[in-house]
């Protein structure tokens, strides 16, 4: 199956938001290596691979476990805070039309054959980073880190926004740029296209480098 063809196929299309609409999974590595700093840790791309899709309370976590850090809960959320300042003040940069290759064309062609567009995102900042980048109007329901009590690889946030824009799980496709995030379409019953150019990911329907090769059918 073409990525085409399933995007043709269902009814609602489930877009994770960083990594995958927005170019954000660098902004989230530099304010964590900022903060890993503060704690002599050295953060490196390689476990910011593992932080993908991840709550920002889980990702902490696993950093203070790497960094073989023990920090009591209060300590945790002023150390998530500060990071979430620092990560908010790169996105505060992001200009409309800052998007991932293929993001307008495809919320586009979605618009105009009737589909039903929806947000699955584990981010709390998910709402200023799509009026930001300028394609806001464009979701039908937009569900997010403040929507959701079980993050990531748990299905809720891919199963409120199937109900949220009226389709059965069955007839979604979420498009996902994380381990986590497919994870979680899997166990939600949805078919998943992976957003994944370093060929990384697994349990997907179809791969794709970026959201501009879903329109040519040869992918
Ligand atoms: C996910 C990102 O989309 O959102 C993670 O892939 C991030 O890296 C998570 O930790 C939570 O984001 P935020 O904006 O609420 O800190
Ligand atoms: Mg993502």
């Amino acid at each position: 199956m073409k990525a085409r063809e399933i995007v043709d196929g269902v009814a609602a299309v489930i877009f994770d938001l960083d990594g995958v609409l927005v170019d954000t999974a660098v902004f989230h590595y530099r304010a964590w290596k900022r903060l890993a700093k503060q704690f002599d840790f050295d953060f490196t791309e390689v476990e910011n691979e593992q932080l993908k899709g991840v709550s920002r309370v889980d990702s902490l976590n696993l950093i203070l476990k790497w960094a073989d850090k023990d920090v009591p809960a209060a300590e945790r959320e002023q150390l998530a805070s500060l990071k979430n300042t620092w990560y908010l003040e790169l996105v505060e940069n992001m200009k409309e039309g800052d998007v991932l290759p293929g993001t307008i064309d495809l919320l586009t062609y979605l618009k105009a054959t009737d589909k039903k567009i929806a947000l699955g995102s584990a981010s709390k900042n998910a709402v200023r980073i799509l009026e930001k980048t300028g394609i806001r109007h464009y979701f039908d329901a937009i569900l997010d880190g403040n929507a959701v009590k079980n993050s990531k690889p748990d299905p809720e946030v891919f199963l409120k926004a199937a109900t949220a824009v009226g389709v059965a799980p069955s007839g979604c496709v979420v498009l996902e740029d994380a381990q986590a995030g497919i994870d979680a379409a899997r166990a939600a019953n949805m078919q998943v296209i992976a957003v994944d150019k370093s060929y990384t990911l697994a349990n997907y329907d179809v791969r794709v480098d970026d959201l501009s090769e879903i329109l040519i059918s040869d992918y």
